[in-house]
């Protein structure tokens, strides 16, 4: 049995952590991190899974961008400690932090990432939305929180605080 409850100040290192363990080394030295410098995470939003014994599981977080004059949610990192993946944490953390979105007024997420795992969650090709070089364009993948969210929105992501 897992628990997720919104991230707090005292998850913060554990997390790191976390992220530390599941993704490759220097995984900061990618450029959409640099749309994390500086800016805090979306509060409410990031979301720690833990078991019966508090042990952390699985993590997610997001922080706000802007592309043009349209704010956005960036999804992630989202990870799932290696001994518990395939149990459904990554899925129940992604769809219960993203149905609280609306709530906090977020109309669309983007996201880097695989496309047949999000494609499951209803994410698709951002085709006219950049993310900042190297990424690649096939991985740059979104979904509208209340119909036609993503219509006319184009160019490049920027952090929220430029
Ligand atoms: C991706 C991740 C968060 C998924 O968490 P999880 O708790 O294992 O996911 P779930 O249990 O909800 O879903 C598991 C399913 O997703 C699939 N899946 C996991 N990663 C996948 C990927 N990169 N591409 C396609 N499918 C993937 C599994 O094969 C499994 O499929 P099944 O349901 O048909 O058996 C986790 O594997 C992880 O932390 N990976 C390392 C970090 C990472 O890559 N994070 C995502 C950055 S894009």
């Amino acid at each position: 049995m897992y628990h997720l409850t919104p991230e707090t100040p005292a998850d913060h290192w554990e997390v790191e952590a976390l992220y530390d363990t599941c993704f490759a080394p220097g995984r900061e030295a990618l450029s959409s991190y640099r749309l994390r410098d500086d800016v805090p995470p979306v509060q409410g939003l990031s979301h720690v899974a833990r078991d019966d014994e508090g042990i952390l599981a699985g993590a997610i977080r997001y922080w706000p961008v802007r592309i043009g004059s349209d704010a956005a949610l960036l999804l992630g990192p989202v990870a799932v400690h290696p001994t518990r993946q395939g149990e459904g944490i990554g899925r129940a953390l992604i769809e219960q932090s993203l149905d609280r979105a609306p709530l906090m007024v977020w109309t669309r997420v983007l996201l880097v990432g695989d496309a047949p795992y999000y494609n499951r969650f209803g994410f698709e090709l951002l085709k006219d939305v950049i993310m900042p070089p190297p990424t690649n364009p096939e991985r740059v993948l979104g979904r509208a929180l209340i119909p036609g969210a993503w219509d006319g929105v184009a160019g490049e992501v920027r952090r929220w605080a430029d």
